[in-house]
């Protein structure tokens, strides 16, 4: 069993960086494109032989020192009892969006074991035949209040802050109601194996420090406590969490996940020395001249020094146009400019 991701994790000695890269599983990978062609996207999440065989392509084909579960952060939302669909164009839709409290009233807190069996299946599957550690994850509460308002994606989340300024205490009700399925969903898959957590909050970053901490922060650090009490390491990734630093040192994660938008030095800075930090290569720089990429590769194990302990991954997830020679380049270089 290779442990260099777990050690890391925990802020130990390691014999060189390990590294995973989000979204890892995904259409970059042509033999993800052939399962894709006999099935559609949510059918894939939810047939654990199938999940576990996508998780798994990563893994084989290059050498990452973790596996993350394959399923999507809305999974657990339509648990919740929202209807959801994947559109080619539009990406998620979730109809009938959270806006009453009649809404939010009609959510349920679902239990893992009969709502989403197969995610514990694939869990399962896939720890008899890994031979890295498998992460489990969760959308942030935030993250997924927003989709659960917006009812999708959005360019400016207007509806989502509207509920938070004008009607604190439906939006609370809402972020209470996730919080519980986050903790739940996660100790689930902890139990059925997963050896660490990640929760994504991709759209935290559209908030500023004073309301992040208001609105966001609770949540998180509620979550987080639960979470560590089943022993795994917990990640925390926020996408665009420069200005959140402050903030983020307080959420309780064992690891920090930090975009590329920052100096990975500052952000060391930022959280303390004490911090175990995970990323932060931009998604964009797989498409760069490979020499250009290996100089960006070791500028940031060079920062990450500065930790206590650094997991390579990119800044955000891994774009379907990347060129797959290249992220077995970069695999590859970590590797190699990290041996200690
Ligand atoms: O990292 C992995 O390899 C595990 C799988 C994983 C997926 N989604 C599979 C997926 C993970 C960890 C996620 C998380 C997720 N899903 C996030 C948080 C991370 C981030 O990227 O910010 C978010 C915001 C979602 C919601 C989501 N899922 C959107 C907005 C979309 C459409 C846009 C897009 O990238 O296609 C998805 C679809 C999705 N989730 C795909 C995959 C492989 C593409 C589906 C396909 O095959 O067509």
């Amino acid at each position: 069993m290779n442990d260099t991701f777990l050690k890391a994790c925990r802020g130990e000695e390691v014999p060189y960086t390990p590294v995973w890269i989000m979204r890892q599983a995904g259409r970059y990978l042509p033999e993800y494109q052939e399962v894709r062609a006999e099935v559609d996207f949510l059918t894939l999440c939810k047939t654990p032989e199938l999940a576990a065989k996508v998780t798994m392509q990563p893994i084989e084909r290059f050498g990452l020192d973790a596996a993350i579960l394959f399923s999507d952060i809305l999974i657990a939302v339509e648990a919740m009892g929202m209807h959801l669909e994947f559109s080619d164009k539009k990406g998620p839709v979730l109809s009938d969006p959270v806006r009453t409290k009649s809404t939010v009233d009609r959510l349920v807190i679902p239990d893992t074991e009969d709502s989403m069996p197969f995610v514990i299946e694939t869990i399962k599957i896939l720890r008899s035949h890994l031979g890295v550690p498998l992460i489990g994850f969760s959308g942030a509460p935030f993250t997924l209040a927003t989709y659960m308002i917006e009812g999708g994606s959005s360019k400016n989340f207007l509806k989502t802050k509207k509920r938070m300024f004008q009607n604190p205490g439906l939006f609370s009700l809402l972020m209470d109601k996730i919080t519980s399925t986050v903790i739940s969903y996660l100790i689930s898959q902890i139990r059925a194996g997963a050896q660490a957590v990640q929760l994504f909050d991709t759209w935290a970053g559209i908030l500023g420090p004073e309301d992040y901490k208001e609105y966001v922060l609770p949540s998180v650090k509620k979550a987080i406590a639960e979470l560590k009490k089943e022993g795994v390491p917990v990640i925390y990734f926020v996408n665009e969490c420069a200005a959140l630093l402050k903030e983020l040192r307080k959420s309780g994660a064992d690891i920090i996940g930090i975009d590329w938008r920052i100096d990975l030095k500052d952000a060391i800075k930022g959280l303390g020395k004490k911090c175990v930090v995970q990323g932060n290569l931009d998604p964009c720089a797989l498409f760069l001249p490979q020499e250009k990429m290996e100089d960006k590769v070791k500028d940031i194990l060079w920062k990450g020094e500065f930790a206590r302990g650094h997991i390579f991954n990119l800044g955000h997830g891994v774009l379907p146009e990347s060129p797959v020679e290249n992220v077995a380049a970069l695999v590859e270089a970590v590797h190699r400019f990290s041996e200690r």
